[in-house]
This record gives structure tokens, C-alpha cells and sequence, in this order.
């Protein structure tokens, strides 16, 4: 721009709305902390080994973490705000949080960690994407570069919690619109189901398989038969809900390709696990086969897919918050 000093003023002003207009079009970086906390990644995975020494599941819990938030106002630690003061309806009492997600303990650990090394600066939103990369690396799965750089919001929204999660029980059609409805594609879904290669699964989650499918009087047939028996024993009719199963049994702790060939064998522990590959004709079943030959495509995939859901609408620039705890908005 050809200028003299009055119009300076105005390059100013150009400067400064393209700058705000770069800000809320941000991109997550993977080197956002390197010079405000370049260690946040190995304090991050430190306190997770700490805390596997008393709980063999937290690297499944702490996995789920992040994608229950994702799907929910994107990637903004929604779902770790107490229901206290302002927020009236947290995510956590959502139906597909209450008395199921944890680790929430592990979380207020590492953030207190991450505290102590740098205060202020790194989000509750970042530390859930760091916590899964780390649980899924430590339980032998893939590793990748975490993009970074989310803020945490300042609201929760339990009503979107219950709408947008999918749940166990529903066709694929459906769960494949919820991904749809985030920016997530056939094969992200079917990549990122594979998390169910290791935590637990409460009997009350596929008990509906088990004796009265559908109202048919029949189990769900695409349960195998000796499969069929064992979870019958293990959740009963009547019997208690809250009893839990592993999602893997044939790996129970381990992050590996062994969900997949589960399924090919009917023994995909959740209804919405089987339909990925019982269901006619979807374009699933391939992907399936695909992941469950060849675990290195497998990982390539999940890590591409935890990105992608990682990347589900961030608040970034100056946008919402650090938070101090993660469990509060800050002055609260
Ligand atoms: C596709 C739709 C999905 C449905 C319907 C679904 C549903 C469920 C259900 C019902 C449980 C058992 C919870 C309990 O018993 O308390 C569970 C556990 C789990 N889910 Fe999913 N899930 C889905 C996708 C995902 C995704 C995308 C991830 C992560 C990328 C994930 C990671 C996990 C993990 C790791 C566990 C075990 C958690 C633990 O042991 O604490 N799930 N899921």
C-alpha cells in the first residue's frame, strides 16, 4: 500500500483485524507449548505410569475422555466441569457420562503437575487430548504429534452430552450421522471404534443383546454362540447392571488390532461394535477386514483419526480460558 503518515493509522487497523480474523481461524499446533512448557507431554504420560501402578483400566478411561468431550461443544473440556455455581447441568451427569466415564481424578493429578512446572498456560482441553495420546502409546498403541494450542470453555452442555454421544444401542446409520455431524468420516468411526480394544463395558450397556433382542424372544444373532454363554453367566437376567466386561477379552489392557478380529468371529462386545461388520452391505465391513490383517494400517489410521477428532471445533486466540482447575471455570 502506497502510504503517507495519516494512512498508517489505517494499515494499523488492516493489521490488527487480519490478525483477529488469523485468530479465530486458528490452527492447533503441535509445538504451541515449546517455549511456554516444553515438557508438558512427558509430565503428562508420567503421572498416567503413576497412576497404572493401582488402575490397569486408566489408560481405556482416560482415551474415552477425549472423545467424550470432542463430540460435545468440540474439544473444550466441557465434560470436566463440576455441577456447581453457574453451571447448573454439567456434561458429567449426562446419561453417557453418569456412573461411567472416569479418571477423573487423574485428570485434577495432571493438571496439578503441569501446574507446578507452568503455571497457567496449559488448557484442560489440551491435557485430555496429551492424556489420550499418552494412554494409548503407553498401553502399546500408536504414537503421534498432539496438535495443541485449545482453550476451555466457560459452559457446559448436558443436553447436547445426551444427544450427541452416540449410544451403544443404536443402528449404524445413526452413529454414523453423529460422526458425520462433527466433521468425522466411514472410517474415522470405524478407526476410532477400535479404542474398544481395551477398558470395560457395564453389563447395562448390552444386556438388550443377551435374551430378548428386539423384542424377538432371541439373543442378537450375530453374537457367537460360546460368546453368547459367557456374557449370559456374566450379566444375568435381573442380575446387576454395573458388573463389568472387558471390552477385548482376548487382550484385555493391550491397545492392538485384536478388536477387529473380534468382530469377523461375532464377538464384538457392544451392539454398535458388531453392526461395523454385520450390517449388509455397509461400507464398513472393508475397513473392518482392512484393520483387523494389518495393524500397522490400523494405527496409522487411529492416530490420523484422534487428530481429526482432536481438531473438532477448539477454542483458540483468546477465546474461553486456561483454566486453573480444570473441574471450575476460573473465579467461580
Ligand atoms: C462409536 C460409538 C461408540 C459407542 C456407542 C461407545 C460406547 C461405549 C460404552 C457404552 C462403553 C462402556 C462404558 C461403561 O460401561 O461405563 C464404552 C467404553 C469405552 N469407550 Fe466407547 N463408544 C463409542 C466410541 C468410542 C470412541 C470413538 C472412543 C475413543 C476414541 C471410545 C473409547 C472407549 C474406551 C477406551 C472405553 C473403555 C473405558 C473404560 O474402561 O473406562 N469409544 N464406549
Amino acid at each position: 500500500m502506497l502510504c503517507y503518515t495519516p494512512c498508517s493509522l489505517l494499515k494499523g487497523t488492516i493489521f490488527l483485524a487480519l490478525t483477529f480474523i488469523y485468530q479465530s481461524n486458528a490452527q492447533l499446533s503441535s509445538t504451541f507449548y515449546s517455549n511456554t512448557c516444553p515438557n508438558v507431554s512427558s509430565i503428562v504420560s508420567n503421572v498416567i505410569q503413576q497412576a497404572l501402578q493401582s488402575d490397569t483400566r486408566i489408560t481405556a478411561s482416560l482415551t474415552r475422555l477425549h472423545f467424550h468431550d470432542c463430540f460435545v461443544n468440540g474439544c473444550d473440556a466441557s465434560l470436566l466441569l463440576d455441577q456447581s455455581g453457574n453451571i447448573t447441568q454439567s456434561e458429567k451427569n449426562a446419561t453417557p457420562n453418569n456412573n461411567s466415564a472416569r479418571g477423573f481424578g487423574v485428570v485434577d493429578s495432571i493438571k496439578t503437575a503441569v501446574e507446578n512446572s507452568c503455571p497457567g498456560v496449559v488448557s484442560c482441553a489440551d491435557i485430555l487430548a496429551l492424556a489420550a495420546e499418552a494412554s494409548v502409546s503407553l498401553a502399546g498403541g500408536p504414537s503421534w504429534n498432539v496438535l495443541l494450542g485449545r482453550r476451555d470453555s466457560l459452559i457446559a452442555n448436558q443436553s447436547g452430552a445426551n444427544s450427541s454421544i452416540p449410544s451403544p444401542t443404536e443402528s449404524l446409520a445413526n452413529i454414523t450421522a453423529k460422526f458425520s455431524a462433527v466433521g468425522l468420516n466411514t472410517t474415522d468411526l470405524v478407526a476410532l471404534s477400535g479404542a474398544h480394544t481395551f477398558g470395560r463395558a457395564q453389563c447395562r450397556f448390552f444386556n438388550q443383546r443377551l435374551f430378548n433382542f428386539s423384542g424377538t424372544g432371541s439373543p442378537d444373532p450375530t453374537l457367537n454362540s460360546t460368546f453368547l454363554s459367557t456374557l449370559q453367566q456374566k450379566c444375568p437376567q435381573n442380575g446387576n447392571g454395573t458388573t463389568l466386561n472387558n471390552l477385548d477379552p482376548s487382550s484385555i489392557d493391550t491397545f492392538d488390532n485384536n478388536y477387529y478380529a473380534n468382530l469377523l468371529t461375532n464377538q464384538g462386545l457392544l451392539q454398535t461394535d458388531q453392526e461395523l461388520f454385520s450390517t449388509n452391505g455397509s461400507a464398513t465391513i472393508s475397513i473392518v477386514n482392512n484393520f483387523a490383517n494389518n495393524q500397522t494400517e490400523f494405527f496409522q489410521a487411529f492416530a490420523q483419526s484422534m487428530i481429526n477428532m482432536g481438531n473438532i471445533n477448539p477454542l483458540t486466540g483468546n477465546q474461553g480460558e486456561i483454566r486453573s482447575d480444570c473441574k471450575k471455570v476460573n473465579g467461580s
